[in-house]
């Protein structure tokens, strides 16, 4: 009963939004169960009246109301299973949209510790089994709980001394079945985790199939997989076993009770103190009594594995942000960013070691340094995708923890290699994330990125639809739409992470002019493996060993920074 309580407490909130559907499906439930007790109530009558006392008035009424019962326990059912679906539905449409919203609000960080595959597991999978609890768990329990009392309480009205003989099976059968419940509840756990196992696996093949290919490494990922799919399939067998073993049980113990009430009831009936309709009355609602009973240690069961699949959800929906924006407005001019004495790792390994620098306005500021020495880790922290562990970041004096979230990345445009262009127009492409297209603004961003004369070019100009990951432009191309998405809200600052590392010199030489031309009011980061890049940044950070070595324009670094001048040397 812990887990039906677990799910209620979770659901409550949610449930109150279906009060209407709700009582027509407990009506429809009341109705099932009357219309199955009163089936089993009218034997009695009808063998008692019609068959043995050869009553003939009755004849014509009795199978009138056997009919109408049955009807009553069909609409019942019908009524119950239709609002009991509607809302399991709902609530899955529902929690699917607060999942994603939720998550799409969280850090960065956290989608670095879950696995894609796993997220979208939890999003499809593990909502579908809470649907099944909400619309055929908790209803159906509850009307087997319903049938159940009034079965019991027609088997006690016909007979109550067989009924304590056939009722104390009963107790004795519920202890195994916990038991069992409790191993079930262990594996669907531990089955719940595979499944993302292997959609990650999946995914991860799915995402690198060219990689695998190239490596000939295909045996090698079969392998994986392989080894992924036989523990899911030794938990499903394991739990299997341990279900199945339910009904065998029950139907073994059920037959103990029944032999009990032949023995006793005969008895009865013939010492005349039961008639024989009463008799089968009773036997017929103990056996009605068997199925809801048996109904209920299923569900019981299957609810294990509900709780589990509840528990990992809200486990995601109540995960909070831990970055969290001030009040602050983008300040109109940008004056300044400083960092001040920065420090930060993505686990317990500093990738940051004491990071100052100051940038000004109008300045373009060139980052290099050797791979994975940090340059990309700094901007993350500029945009506040990760909070720093130690020191400053300031923005005109003000803390970066102090800006709204929202308005801080709106006055950041950044540009990196990987692009993201959908299957929509150019507009749409280029005003991503705005509230509405503005056309103009858009044509103005085209123009500034040096993108508008292939635009203009293209069928339907800004309304040109672009497929997905921008298969009909040239690298270079992609790259000036990505520029003009950049610009469209007009940032303050304006950060390129090596967004020309895969360009042909041409296309470099055009995102160089763009980012001259754009550097007024302005601070520019353009992060650059080719000196060609930074050709004309006002001044280079050089970064090594997670510290700022040097911070001049590229003629001082030449003259006095080893590190500046081993790196222009490898290129
Ligand atoms: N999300 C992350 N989680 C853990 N480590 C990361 C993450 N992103 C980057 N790193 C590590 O931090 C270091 C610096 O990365 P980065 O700033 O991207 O370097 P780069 O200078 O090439 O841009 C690298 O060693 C990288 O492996
Ligand atoms: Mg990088």
């Amino acid at each position: 009963m812990n887990s039906i309580k677990i799910i209620f407490s979770r659901f409550k909130g949610y449930l109150k939004d279906y009060i209407p559907q709700f009582c027509i499906a407990v009506l429809g439930m009341i109705m099932a169960a009357i219309g199955t007790a009163g089936s089993a109530y009218l034997i009695k009558d009808v063998l008692d009246e019609i068959f043995i006392s050869k009553n003939e008035s009755l004849l014509y009424i009795l199978p009138y109301i056997v009919v109408a019962v049955f009807f009553l326990k069909a609409l019942g059912t019908y009524l119950q299973q239709y609002f009991t679906a509607y809302i399991g539905h709902d609530m899955v449409r529902r929690f699917r949209f607060m999942l994603l919203e939720n998550l799409l609000r969280l850090d960065l960080s956290f989608f670095n510790r879950l696995r894609t595959g796993e997220l979208i597991s939890r999003n499809t999978n593990d909502i579908d089994r809470i649907r099944n609890v909400v619309s055929s768990m908790i209803p159906d329990f509850a009307r087997e709980i319903i049938t159940a009392i009034c079965l019991l309480a027609v088997v006690i009205y016909q007979s109550p001394k067989l009924a304590f003989f056939a009722l104390v099976v009963f107790p004795a059968a519920i202890y195994p079945l916990s038991l069992l419940a409790k191993k079930i509840k262990k594996y669907s756990h531990q089955s719940q985790a595979k499944i993302g196992d292997m959609t990650s696996a999946l995914s991860e093949i799915f995402t690198n199939i060219e990689i695998i290919k190239a490596n000939n490494a295909a045996d090698k990922e079969l392998e994986r997989f392989k080894s992924h799919n036989e523990r899911f399939f030794h938990l499903n067998i394991k739990a299997e076993r341990t279900s199945t073993l339910v009904n065998p049980l029950m139907e073994t113990l059920g037959a103990v009770g029944i032999a009990i009430v032949i023995i006793i009831g005969g008895s009865e009936v013939i010492s005349g103190t039961l008639s024989v309709g009463g008799f089968f009355s009773f036997t017929t609602a103990l056996f009605m009594l068997y199925t809801p009973i048996k109904r209920i240690s299923y569900l019981y069961n299957k609810m294990q594995d509900a709780v589990a699949a509840t528990e990992r959800t809200f486990e995601l929906l109540n995960q909070s942000p831990n970055i969290i924006g001030g009040n602050l407005e983008f300040p109109r001019s940008l004056l300044s960013i400083s960092f001040n004495d920065v420090r930060f790792g993505y686990d317990e390994n500093e990738i940051l070691k004491g990071v100052s620098f100051k940038a000004n306005s109008d300045e373009i500021i060139g980052i290099v340094g050797t791979s994975g020495g940090g340059k990309t880790t700094i901007i993350n922290l500029l945009m506040r995708f990760y909070d720093a562990n130690n020191g400053q970041i300031l923005i005109n004096q003000s803390e970066i923890s102090d800006f709204e979230l929202q308005s801080l990345r709106q006055n950041i445009g950044i540009v990196t290699q990987r692009i993201y262009i959908f299957n929509d127009t150019i507009a749409a492409n280029v005003a991503y994330g705005a509230k509405e297209i503005d056309e103009n603004r858009v044509i103005n961003a085209l123009k500034v990125a040096n993108a508008w004369d292939f635009v203009e070019n293209m069928e339907g100009g800004v309304h040109a639809m672009l497929d997905e990951f921008g298969a009909n432009l040239s690298g270079g191309q992609r790259q000036r739409i990505a520029i003009a998405r950049a610009l469209y809200n007009e940032p303050r600052i304006l950060i390129f992470d090596e967004a020309t590392s895969a360009l042909d010199f041409e296309s470099e030489r055009i995102i160089t002019d763009v980012i001259e031309r754009i550097r007024s009011g302005r601070i520019i980061f353009v992060i650059a493996h080719r000196q060609s890049s930074i050709k004309n940044a006002t001044k280079i950070l050089v970064l090594g060993g997670g510290k700022v070595v040097g911070f001049d324009s590229k003629e001082a670094l030449l003259q006095n920074c080893e590190a500046f001048k081993k790196l222009s040397h490898i290129e």
